[in-house]
């Protein structure tokens, strides 16, 4: 069994270490590389008992609803506001002068950051820069690529707003034509929705606007598959990451996708106002920037020509930085079987009951940690409300008929799933 202290001291020792980086208050340094030992990890329920501590949601408490916003762990939380407490206090120490860092981020390039975000998702740095949003990246695209009256995009009848109205705007000012294709709730398998995509193209059509994972449902789209038949078109790929950046494991090449964004605030656990957006080197040349400050129109500096913001909160940005590392510490590939483990858990269970209709895919293709579903004769917002006054277990409601979206992670329990059963079992019998 883990030994709660030995896990502990090894994000203590990274803060001392931070501490011990950054130097008198007077003279703040660059933020610190992730240097922490291996993780001591036993493959049981007892490493995620005690990982489940690092987070401040109260025990008796299962939070499903990382598809909307992620709890950060202590560890962020800490990095964030030891940054706001070191900007605050010594912003008087600000010089300007060469190799001192900004007391704000917006103004530079940001470049330990967008390292560590192209490793970790298989990109060069160069490639990604930081946003606040998916909702950003997706304007950004949108804005930035020069279509005009006569192109067709094709996107689905599933995207989340943040995902679709950057093209609707598109399209009302510059006349391109938005094309819908209609998803069937669930998906029977994966070529039934590159079928979609591959019907409703035409001569005109540049771009495939893909959702990884589509909110409301949890349909995952096979990117892959679908970007390499958009290559061989010529057609631009853009994927729809919000729910998927922390979730599963992601490498940029290998989906071989133009254009990628994500919320890294949700399943990545990052603070609220954490986005990023990959373009590849091949087709960054080709995006337009949208916002225009010092270096939007110099090209030899890839990806930060698109994060032209002005004056931005850096203290955001080290809480962001310590969600990666925190993510890496336990390991992208451990959290994601993890949180595939409890979903299939999750899953098997509810089939077992034979009033609950499961709406998300059940295809082993196209699942991922987030499960929705219905319980027979009671509508979605009570099914939402009956979870948390009987079990403390917050899902949430998606409207009739689709019921509760529920998203594992890695501050569930199986006995958190275990619970969320027999909570439902509990409302079939009163
Ligand atoms: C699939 C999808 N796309 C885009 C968004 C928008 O994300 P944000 O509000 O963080 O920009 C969401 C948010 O839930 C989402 O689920």
């Amino acid at each position: 069994m883990i030994d709660r202290r030995s896990f502990l001291g090894s994000f203590a020792s990274a803060a001392l270490l931070a501490h011990a980086r950054r130097g008198p208050a007077s003279a703040p340094a660059p933020a610190a590389a992730p240097a922490w030992p291996p993780p001591v990890f036993q493959d049981d329920e007892a490493y995620w008992r005690t990982l489940r501590r690092e987070f401040l949601i109260p025990p008796e408490e299962a939070f499903f609803n990382t598809g909307t916003l992620g709890s950060s762990p202590r560890v962020v939380l800490q990095a964030l506001k030891d940054d706001l407490d070191l900007v605050a206090g010594t912003v008087a120490h600000w010089n300007y002068k060469a190799g001192t860092p900004d007391y704000i981020s917006g103004y530079n390039p940001e470049t330990d950051l967008r390292t560590a975000l192209a490793t970790l998702i298989g990109a060069s740095p160069d490639e990604v820069l930081v946003t606040q949003n998916a909702t950003l990246g997706m304007n950004y695209v949108a804005n930035g690529l020069p279509l005009e009256p006569g192109h067709e995009i094709i996107l689905t009848n599933l995207e989340h707003p943040g995902g679709r109205m950057g093209w609707e705007l598109k399209a009302k000012r510059y006349g391109i034509y938005v094309k819908q294709v209609t998803v069937p709730v669930p998906p029977s398998d994966p070529q039934q929705l590159i079928d979609l995509y591959v019907n409703a193209t035409t001569p005109q059509t540049v771009v495939w606007s893909i959702p990884h994972l589509t909110s409301g449902q949890a349909i995952r789209f096979p990117v892959e598959r679908m970007c390499a038949i958009a290559r061989e078109r010529g057609i631009f790929t853009v994927i729809d990451g919000a729910q998927m950046s922390g979730h599963v494991q992601l490498d940029m090449k290998k989906i071989g996708c133009d254009a990628y964004y994500s919320s890294p605030h949700k399943w990545l656990l990052a603070p609220a106002g954490s986005g990023f957006l990959y373009v590849s080197s091949e087709k960054l040349p080709g995006v337009w920037a949208t916002l225009a400050s010092a270096t939007w129109d110099d090209y030899k500096a890839g990806a930060y020509r698109l994060m032209q913001i002005g004056t931005g909160n850096r203290s955001l940005l080290k809480g962001y930085a310590a969600a990666i590392e925190f993510h890496n510490r336990i390991g992208p590939a451990r959290v994601e079987a993890r949180i595939m483990a409890l979903a299939n858990r999750l899953r098997a269970g509810l089939q077992q009951i034979p009033q609950v209709t499961i709406h998300s895919p059940t295809h082993p293709d196209l699942v991922s940690g987030t499960t929705v579903w219905s319980l027979a004769g009671v509508p979605a917002s009570d099914l939402m409300d009956g979870l948390w006054t009987r079990g403390k277990i917050r899902c949430r409601s998606m409207g009739d008929p689709l019921g509760v979206r529920q998203c594992c992670h890695v501050y569930t329990l199986m006995d958190d799933v275990d619970r969320t059963l027999a909570t439902v079992r509990q409302m079939v019998r009163s």
